[in-house]
């Protein structure tokens, strides 16, 4: 099961592995700076996997940053491999995620909290920090947006099932459209809640007219980030909330 990976953008790369249970792909990023940084871990099981995609690109050992968007397996499950491989690797999440369950479940040290609106630097890359309460799922979910290259790490929004392409800029919201219809159907359903203040948080991360959208299920998208945000946005209240 080895991971593929691809530069996405100036030293931001995407490690990729396709689980075929699941039938799709688990997209890790890692941003290489003086302060390398991981986006999502994946899980302890793809752990193995996503660290020889890294050796390949940096010294595991030198992470400093672990990033992710709320407390799930696939979003920073292998945290405490990770921290156990690198002394210096500290999640970097919302203050909801650190104090709700990071601190106590996942981390070996104490994590850095971000207030919404926060920002961060790794060096020549520059983070911000959106809280996004629910979206795509659960309480702690925040997503990050690499400000100099206009990059929105969005987590498990726009979702596509399938062994897809790295990278595209034909249609992804189609794609979703059919994974969120696939799961309302399956042993999973409720994979994505809908409540009064989706619209107005997809708005917001649409407002941020990302050019990239590091996707963690399915192929990136490059090209009008806004527009897709506000597709999703329809197919989200259609699918969800008819
Ligand atoms: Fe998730
Ligand atoms: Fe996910």
């Amino acid at each position: 099961m080895a991971s593929r990976v691809t530069e996405i953008a100036e030293n931001v790369y995407q490690i990729s592995t396709f689980v075929e249970g699941a039938n799709f792909r688990f997209n890790q990023y890692l941003v290489r700076d003086e302060q390398p940084l991981l986006y999502h871990t994946g899980t302890n099981s793809l752990f193995p996997d996503v660290r020889e995609a890294v050796a390949a690109l940096l010294d595991p050992a030198h992470i400093r940053w672990i990033g992710f968007s709320h407390f799930e397996a696939d979003e920073c499950g292998a945290l405490a491999a990770w921290q156990s491989l690198a002394p210096e690797a500290t999640a970097i999440c919302g203050l909801t995620s650190k104090v709700v369950s990071v601190d106590d479940a996942a981390a070996l040290r104490s994590a850095q909290a971000l207030a919404d609106g926060e920002t961060f630097s790794t060096g020549k890359y520059r983070f911000r920090f959106l809280r996004t309460p629910h979206v795509p799922h659960a309480w702690d979910a925040g997503h990050f947006f690499e400000e100099t290259q206009g990059i929105l790490f969005c987590s498990d929004l726009f979702h596509q099932e399938g062994d897809l392409d790295p990278l595209t800029n034909a249609d992804v919201v189609g794609l979703s459209r059919q994974t969120l219809l696939a799961y309302l159907q399956g042993p999973l359903s409720g994979y994505f809640p809908y409540t009064n203040h989706t619209q107005e948080t997809l708005e917001r991360l649409a407002g941020l007219q990302p050019v990239l959208l590091a996707v963690m299920h399915g192929s990136a998208f490059l090209g009008d980030g806004t527009q897709a945000l506000r597709d999703l946005a329809v197919v989200m209240k259609e699918v969800l909330n008819p």
